[in-house]
């Protein structure tokens, strides 16, 4: 008894799931029993580093997800379409689904878990969150006990090697960000990685498992990394903190943490100025790692590389593996009048989580100001934040430039709408030149 593998895209990642099931030995015993059987490809010309029998090869992907002789379809040819009709299509010819394609999931997981519940196949996605970083399955099954408080991480790559950078050479975002390009580190629109976009789809995955509704991608609130200056790296070094593109899914505060599912959540992405102790506040360069805490188990914190052919075939193949074992022991659908999924391994949401507006968040804020270099003229912001049930923390004048006085603030935790309505107020004052940036602090 074997079982066949049918491959959509053979890019980095297909690259990388293609050696593996081509070199079996030494790995688990059940990829013995699995067949590399189709690949397609939307490029036959482009160099490959893996070689396969011109015949296992085609330009129809289509015809993957028709063939009757596959059991499981591979997608890793990433984006929104072809990607998603292929995954459906897939699913309706009652094959199983493993993806990498946590834009495709983030955005049209509804659609593709019900058809695949419907149909009795199963559509796994570890290599969608954080690469090769088992995330998915621990969520899904070890921390089953425990009730998740929150899931914070640092999901991106390409981001975390440019802030990175920033730290540890003082120079500017844009500078780094075209050294990232020119060495194949960042691609030639970053957009999805710096914008926060690829860090919001994943966040949207891990909330769905940590707290069992589905989430709107739009209620994401995503911010990314652009607005970070050189001087606010600095500034929030000599102040204890690293700053972190965090990406961030939690019950609010407010919230019983032993009710069931909470009736609203944070989901949110952005730059966040982590204390130089935290565990997160070391991960760096390309390197990711998700901290969730839950009870009773206390916190736990996953590391490793998040991107690349190996480590994203690393988790694309523990995914067929899981599915062959399932079709080894008869546990995967047979009979299609009575579709039937493994309830660890099947998607079991069937609602939507409410989240709450980012104006509603309770945080601590590092805001940095120029000002006129006058008397008075901190005093006139304290007014302002204290207007505003605005309390400060600690408050800085660390120089002047360009005949502009230079002031960092950092407040307690305060309501973000109170917070914005404070520096409006400030940005009333004859005083103030700019608010020269903005960042929320852990
Ligand atoms: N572009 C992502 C990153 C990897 O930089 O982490 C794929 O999700």
């Amino acid at each position: 008894m074997g079982f066949k593998v049918g491959l959509l895209g053979l890019g980095t990642v297909g690259t990388g799931v293609a050696a593996i099931l081509q070199n079996p030995d030494g790995r688990h015993p059940l990829l013995q029993m699995l067949e590399l059987h189709r690949v397609g490809l939307r490029s036959p010309s482009k160099p490959r580093s893996v070689d396969l029998p011109a015949e296992c090869i085609t330009t129809d992907l289509e015809s993957i997800v028709t063939d009757p002789e596959i059991d499981i379809v591979v997608e890793v040819i990433g984006g929104i379409e072809p990607a998603r009709s292929l995954i459906l299509k897939a699913i309706d010819r009652g094959k199983h689904v493993v993806t990498a394609n946590k834009a495709v999931i983030s955005r049209h997981g509804d659609e593709i878990f019900t058809a695949a519940n419907k149909a009795g196949v199963y559509v796994t996605i570890e290599a969608a969150v954080a690469g090769g970083i088992p995330v998915i399955q621990p969520m899904k099954q070890s921390l089953g006990a425990n009730r998740i408080a929150s899931v914070m991480g640092i999901l991106n790559g390409t981001t975390n090697y440019i802030l990175t950078q920033m730290q540890q050479s003082g120079r500017s975002f844009d500078d780094i960000l075209a050294d990232a390009q020119r060495l194949g580190y960042a691609e030639a629109d970053p957009t999805a990685d710096v914008d926060g976009l690829d860090a919001g789809d994943k966040i949207a995955i891990l909330a769905s498992l940590a707290f069992g509704g589905r989430i709107k991608l739009d209620d994401v609130h995503r911010e990314g990394i652009r607005a970070v200056s050189a001087s606010d790296i600095a500034y929030a070094d000599k102040l204890g903190f690293a700053i972190k593109l965090l990406a961030i899914a939690k019950r609010p505060d407010t919230a019983p943490s032993d009710a069931g599912i909470p009736d609203r959540l944070q989901v949110r992405v952005h730059a966040t100025l982590v204390p130089k102790a935290h565990p997160l506040a070391s991960v760096n360069d390309v390197y990711n790692a998700i901290l969730i805490e839950g009870e009773p188990l206390g916190q736990v914190m996953f590391f490793g590389p998040g991107a690349g052919a190996g480590p994203t075939a690393s988790a694309v193949v523990s995914d067929i593996i899981n599915v062959a074992a399932l079709l080894k022991a008869g546990l995967a659908a047979t009979n299609p009048n009575t579709p039937s999924v493994h309830p660890l391994l099947a998607c079991s949401h069937h609602s939507y989580s409410q989240v709450e507006p980012i104006s509603e968040l309770v945080t601590r804020f590092y805001v940095r100001f120029l000002t006129k270099d006058h008397p008075g003229v901190i005093g006139k912001l304290g007014t302002c934040f204290g207007n505003h049930q605005v309390s400060l923390e600690s408050l800085v004048q660390t120089g002047v430039r360009d005949s502009l006085a230079e002031i960092v603030v950092v407040t307690h935790a305060v309501r973000e709408g109170d917070f914005h309505t404070a520096l409006d107020e400030i940005r009333t004052l004859d005083a103030v030149d700019s608010i020269a940036s903005l960042l929320r602090v852990l």
